[in-house]
């Protein structure tokens, strides 16, 4: 049978995972597929790597527009990367009616309404698997495996990088900047590591996530981001005494007034399983009405890995591309005019437990001031926690987990206690999360 024509954009470690495993596994996927995945076309600025890595079998240009206006190629896959160029390339691919497949999680965060838009117009696919948590197929289980459900949330360990650093920080009682210098020789940081770090890609992720979950429309700019860099290795010690560990969480959550929708440290409880999801492993954990808590675990980097969920999409739309549009199963899991318009929450609308450590004086009264300024503002006490001032030193940490809280009132709280005279330095709060339904 005819093969069908994919014409990749970047041949470096996805997309030579990509040739690798379609070669490799070239005839159990023709069987899946029902036709032939053919790489026919490859543009790269390293045009001798192409060259040596295709062999002569795909044509191979260093020009990323003569392969999407190519009529010979059936499908783009995008692994260039970026907003501007791989926007402009994919924008042209769906003019030029191919579908197309893509990594880019940036891109459709930021500019995945209109992409869709433009798609959904023209009749052409845009499949994304590999854009989310590597090799996982969680897109494939929010968008089809969980359409039963109403989903309520999901919370996912999203970015590899930053677990990695956390795991390190967590066994080896290391600080931040000395684990990011060791995940960058051993290569799982990037030399800029800045959107691992400060979680952005991973809220590029939840972004998506959030979208498929509940049917609303990308919005990448109202999701809440902080990353780990300001983590002291201090409270992932005092969160392990206290029975959690701190993971760079992506949360969704469905709230009767909007969605939340944030990334930051997060307490979970160290018994849950994805609290033990450790190195650079990704997990997401989706709670849906009907069938409770799945846990879906497994590579969320790597060539391989990603190539797993390129050429699973690849497999789709070479099933599909002869469907009816309308019968097709729509970008964002819902029907592009259901989408729903459920807003966005602000951060001083979340409610969650909190983590709070404080320098006190180690003196009369100091508690007391404390306790009063939580319950002044309704926000209940769960744990508590002092330790013994070291030798000399008058002044103590003391740790107190809340219970669940409105963020706004524990702000105005914070601002009370570091304004007491007892209180030394800023008061460091990470929000928890008891992930059990
Ligand atoms: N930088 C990402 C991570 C790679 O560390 O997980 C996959 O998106």
């Amino acid at each position: 049978m005819k093969p069908i024509n994919v014409g990749l954009l970047g041949i470096g470690t996805v997309g030579g995972g990509t040739w690798t495993v379609l070669n490799r596994n070239e005839e159990e996927i023709t069987r899946r597929a029902g036709r032939p995945i053919r790489i026919s076309h490859v543009a790269d600025r390293n045009l001798e790597h192409a060259r040596t890595l295709t062999g002569g079998k795909a044509k191979v240009t260093d020009d990323a527009y003569a392969v999407v206006n190519d009529p010979e190629v059936d499908i783009v896959v995008e692994l260039i990367g970026g907003y501007t160029v791989a926007k402009d390339l994919v924008l042209k691919a769906i003019e030029n009616g191919k579908h197309v497949v893509t990594a880019n999680k940036a891109l459709l965060a930021v500019h995945g309404n209109e992409i869709f838009a433009a798609a959904q117009q023209k009749g052409v696919m845009v499949a994304f698997e590999a854009a989310v948590a590597g090799g996982i197929p969680i897109i494939k289980a929010l968008r089809e495996g969980l359409s039963a459900n109403r989903i309520q949330w999901l919370a996912g360990i999203i970015n590899g990088t930053t677990n990695f650093i956390l795991s390190e920080m967590r066994d080896k009682g290391l600080a931040f900047a000395e684990v990011l210098a060791e995940a960058q020789r051993l290569g799982y940081a990037e030399a800029d590591p800045t959107f691992d770090i400060e979680g952005v890609d991973a809220a590029h992720k939840a972004t998506l996530m959030a979208s498929i979950a509940f049917g609303i429309p990308v919005q990448f700019d109202r999701c809440h981001i902080e990353g780990i860099s300001k983590l002291d290795a201090a409270d992932i010690k005092y969160a392990e005494e206290l029975g959690y560990r701190i993971k760079l969480l992506g949360i969704a959550k469905r709230k009767e007034a909007g969605v939340e929708l944030r990334v930051h440290p997060t307490l979970i409880p160290s018994k849950r399983l994805i609290a033990n999801v450790e190195g650079a492993m990704n997990a997401v954990l989706v709670w849906g009405d009907a069938v409770g808590a799945t846990l879906y675990y497994g590579k969320g980097a790597g060539a391989e890995p990603t190539a797993s969920a390129v050429i699973a999409d690849l497999v789709d739309v070479t099933r599909l591309h002869t469907a009816d549009p309308l019968n097709r199963v729509p970008h964002l899991a819902f029907q592009p005019d259901q989408l729903s318009d459920l807003p966005i929450l602000s951060m001083d609308e979340v409610e969650t437990a909190y983590y709070l450590r404080l320098s006190a004086a180690d003196k009369p009264g100091v508690l007391a001031d404390i306790t009063r300024i939580l319950a002044d503002l309704s926000i209940s006490i769960d744990a508590m926690m002092q330790k013994e001032p070291a030798e000399g030193e008058s002044q103590t940490d003391v740790v107190i987990l809340s219970h669940v809280a409105r963020e706004k009132d524990v702000n105005a709280a914070i601002a009370r206690i570091e304004a007491l005279s007892s209180i030394s330095g800023k008061v460091t709060r990470i929000r928890m999360e008891a992930l059990n339904g």
